[in-house]
């Protein structure tokens, strides 16, 4: 059986449910998370155009209600030309759960069509690392 196949129906299945009257560029996503749990979200767009949500943010936000936060892999799907790759806020957002060679695998109506590494999108990404604590030094402003 196709590894994806799961993912693949599961980002389909999202993709439907779409909510995209605006761009009609319809999106779906899913996510494999540590336990091995499948989860999908798709993208819910809003008259007030910047409010609408990504799909990948949609399956992200399903996948930390669960009580998961590592990424395993990811595959999204669209309606569009050429196989999706995540927006660039996306890839921050996929990066925060996930290790640099976490595959972000891209479908087209056929299947995926190329599959990267996080690492690859979005190279010397900032994330929690930079963020954590260490001693304050003479050197800090208060
Ligand atoms: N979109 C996603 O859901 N994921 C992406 O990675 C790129 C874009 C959505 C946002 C908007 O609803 C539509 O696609 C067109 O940008």
């Amino acid at each position: 059986m196709d590894a994806l196949k799961d993912l693949f129906d599961a980002a389909r299945a999202a993709q439907a449910r779409a909510y995209a009257p605006y761009s009609r560029f319809r999106v779906g996503a899913a996510i494999r998370g540590q336990s091995g749990a499948v989860f999908s979200g798709c993208n819910v767009e809003n008259a007030a155009y910047p409010t609408g949500v990504c799909a990948e943010a949609s399956a992200i936000s399903a996948m930390v209600l669960a009580g998961e936060l590592r990424i395993s892999e990811i595959l999204v799907i669209s309606n569009g030309l050429q196989p999706i790759t995540p927006c660039g806020a996306c890839r921050q957002r996929i990066h925060e759960f996930s290790s640099a060679n976490t595959k972000v695998h891209s479908a087209g109506a056929n299947g995926v069509n190329m599959s990267s590494g996080i690492g690859e999108l979005l190279p010397h990404a900032f994330g929690p690392v930079d963020l954590a604590r260490r001693k304050r030094t003479v050197e800090d402003k208060p």
